[in-house]
């Protein structure tokens, strides 16, 4: 990481990062009010293409216009289709109808899709572009503090079946991401923490300096959309398009770091049904919180870093622990089976991302199962 103080972005200037992939590399532009300059942005960078907005209802109402205006003062507006918020949007029968209007609004192959909105669009959007017409460009344009730091960048897309989350997609990589860091300002609070729980997996996964950081400064983060919010999303961006440059199909285990707390956190996810009860980065942070305690555990990682961790996720208002999910509690039998079903069991062994330190996170391929299940039964009894 960059020296905190000299890497803090003057205010106005926007920040480029390059992710670079052989024929399909493509720049991350992180600034402010850049919704106005987009139209612009676009059209220097997709000569000729004509674009297609996709967005949800809320960001609909709150940041469309501006974009709009902006595409059409350039000539590049084909048209919108607003979805409803919400992780259901990500399912067969949304992609059908979304696919079936960006047609009729008259998308061809030169053409561009704009993923307008959080990771539900980002993923949604992105799918529905890799299959229209065998496949148009998009622009990621993400809209909440977790897609600009994390599912933006990087061409995972994809909707969810009764199967399971993600489980039918593609990897389409954009040809721009737009992240402006001026329409976070009218994201709930809630949404907010949730997404910042993804911007601290990045300094526990491989960068402590930047977690210490954090730790001194999330307060600013928070509260205005100053420098110190920029600086968590720049370096957060740079942390993603390092890994996708890495292992850009995950392939080579680089890229698996980014679970981090993810199996623990799908498995809590999937038993609270996927909705209010426990928003994604919420169940991440609980994940990383019981990945790091478990490190402990296995004498992986020092009690220290893992008492860091937990202290800093609930001085922001994150929840920790299994018994801060409202309503009922999961066993550690469900648990153990949803984890299952999100990481394949191997003669009795389990993958899971775990920890040597803060910043220091490894795959472990072969985590006994009954060492696991000793583990979650403690956890699932603290009250
Ligand atoms: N593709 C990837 O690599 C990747 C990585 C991580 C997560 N994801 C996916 O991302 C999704 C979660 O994304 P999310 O947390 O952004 O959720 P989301 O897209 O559902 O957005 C959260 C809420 O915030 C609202 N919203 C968005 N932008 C807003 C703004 N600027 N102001 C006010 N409200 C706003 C939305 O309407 C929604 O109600 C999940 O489906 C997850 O699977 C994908």
């Amino acid at each position: 990481m960059r020296d905190g103080a000299t890497a803090l972005a003057a205010r106005g200037a926007e920040t480029i990062i390059e992710v670079k992939l052989p024929g399909r590399s493509y720049a991350v532009v992180i600034g402010e009010d850049l919704l106005g300059s987009s139209g612009r942005r676009i059209a220097a960078t997709l000569k000729g293409a004509r674009a297609a907005v996709v967005t949800d209802a809320n960001v609909a109402a709150l940041h469309l216009p501006a974009l709009k205006a902006s595409l059409a003062e350039q000539g590049l507006l084909l048209g919108e289709v607003v979805v409803e918020p919400g992780e259901a949007s990500k399912c067969f029968t949304v992609l059908a109808s979304l696919s079936e209007r960006l047609l009729e609004l008259g998308v061809e192959r030169g053409d561009c899709v704009i993923a307008f909105g959080g990771g539900v669009v980002g993923d949604l959007a992105g799918f529905a572009a890799s299959i229209l017409r065998r496949g148009v460009r998009v622009v990621q344009m993400p809209t909440t503090l977790l897609a600009q730091v994390d599912s933006a960048i990087g061409g995972k897309t994809g909707i969810d079946t009764k199967q399971g989350k993600n489980l039918i997609g593609t990897f389409h990589q954009p040809s721009l991401v737009l992240a402006d860091i001026s329409v976070l300002s009218t994201l709930s609070a809630r949404e907010f923490r949730a997404g910042y729980a993804e911007v601290v997996k990045y300094g526990l996964l491989g960068d402590a300096p930047f977690f210490a950081w954090l730790e001194a400064n999330w307060p600013k983060v928070f509260s205005t959309p100053g420098p110190e919010r920029r600086h968590a999303v720049e370096t957060s961006a740079r942390a993603k398009a390092a890994i996708v440059e890495a292992d850009e199909k995950e392939e080579k285990g680089t890229r698996a770091l980014l679970n981090l707390g993810h199996t623990f956190g799908h498995a809590l996810e999937a038993y609270a049904g996927y909705s209010d009860r426990l928003l994604h980065g919420e169940a991440i942070a609980i994940g990383m919180r019981l990945a790091f305690t478990f490190s402990v555990e296995l004498g992986l990682c020092p009690a220290s870093d893992a008492a860091r961790v937990e202290r800093h996720l609930a001085a922001v208002g994150l929840p920790t622990t299994i018994a801060e999910i409202p309503g009922t509690k999961p066993t550690p039998e469900a648990l153990l089976r949803l984890m299952a079903k999100d990481k394949k069991v191997k003669g009795g062994k389990l993958a899971l991302v775990l920890v040597r330190g803060i910043g220091e996170a490894f795959v472990e391929h072969d985590v006994a199962l009954p060492r696991l299940t000793e583990f979650l039964t403690r956890e699932c009894a603290i009250g």
